[in-house]
């Protein structure tokens, strides 16, 4: 049915500038829930860029794994049928051992020492060599340092021993595991309370917002505050895609990402410090402990993966020069 030229005419007239520019959607993928950090700050871009550009880039968020895990969002960005997304290390480590250099134990101390390393060269270096994927690089940021949540009591690192730990499917945190004489156990965050709580797990690696959020501290015995390693975030685009965004959009686009997660690493020192608070009140006991806790473990992990990884001395040099 056509419309009439009257109706027309009071069609547009009604539409401010903003709409008379037309929208483009883009898409962002990521596995983290709603409340969680990643997903708060892939929302504040959003906001800003439909803001900055009067609605005219607008970036809908996809949370929770909605498009599918790590592994189906790097296909769809490859292909071009995702534009943009936030990922863990995992899928990269999986094709390039160099991608797993940050998830070695205790490289940064805190988080400050982990802003300032996913901020250096060697960062820069693997955050450039994503082209070689089909992707376009924008930043990094993290999630907590990781921490461990155990069924049973743990005094000393022999009670680890012999224990299903769930972990991320990342190689370098299934050696750091296995090095303690445990199972690591790879499991997807949304199965993971539910394997907790009916005993198919003995504990995990998680971070304390996770802990606190998802209430895994229900099933706990003790929480162990150990900061062994930093958990970055990865945030990438389709180059195919990217390819057809035009330049000052692709500039906009660039400024607001690297600016918010920039500020996310930054905020994660508060976020750790404010959920321990939290879990400290509840009655699982916390026990705090370093390097020296983990024995001559640490020491045969790096021994591997210096041979595995060329970036990773590189990293260390990096991280000895804080
Ligand atoms: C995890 O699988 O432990 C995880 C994934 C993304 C953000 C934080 C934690």
């Amino acid at each position: 049915m056509f419309k009439s030229l009257a109706g027309i005419a009071f069609a547009v007239g009604t539409l401010s500038g903003a709409q008379l520019a037309a929208a483009t959607e883009y898409r962002i993928g990521l596995i983290t829930p709603p409340p969680h950090q990643w997903t708060v700050t892939a929302n504040a871009i959003a906001d800003e860029l439909r803001e900055a550009t009067d609605g005219r880039i607008d970036l809908l968020i996809f949370p929770s794994g909605q498009l599918g895990n790590e592994a189906q969002m790097l296909q769809q960005l490859q292909t071009g049928a995702l534009d943009f997304a936030f990922m863990t290390l995992g899928e990269f480590a999986n094709r390039d051992p160099n991608y797993g250099i940050f998830l070695a134990p205790f490289i940064a101390e805190d988080v400050p020492a982990a802003r300032k390393l996913l901020s250096g060269e060697t960062a820069q270096e693997l955050l450039d060599g994503v082209d070689k994927f089909g992707l376009e690089g924008f930043g990094y940021a993290m999630a907590g340092l990781r921490q461990i949540v155990m069924r049973d009591e743990v005094q000393s690192v022999s009670d680890l021993s012999g224990k299903k730990i769930r972990t991320v499917p990342l190689a370098p945190e299934l050696d750091f595991w296995t090095g303690l004489g445990a199972t690591p156990t790879p499991m997807p965050l949304p199965a993971l309370y539910d394997a907790f709580a009916n005993g198919q797990l003995d504990g995990m690696q998680i971070d304390f917002e996770g802990t606190w959020n998802s209430q895994y501290y229900e099933h706990a015995g003790s929480i162990i505050e150990s900061n062994h390693m930093m958990f970055p975030m990865i945030a990438v685009g389709s180059a195919r895609k990217w390819a057809d965004i035009p330049p000052e959009d692709q500039s906009k686009i660039s400024e607001v990402m690297q600016r918010h997660l920039d500020e996310l690493i930054g905020k994660y020192a508060e976020i750790d410090a404010e959920y321990l608070e939290k879990l400290r009140g509840t009655d699982v006991p916390v026990k705090t402990v370093d390097r020296s806790f983990f024995g001559d473990s640490i020491d045969r992990w790096y021994e591997e993966w210096r041979t595995k990884t060329p970036l990773l001395q590189q990293l260390e040099a990096e991280a000895a020069h804080e």
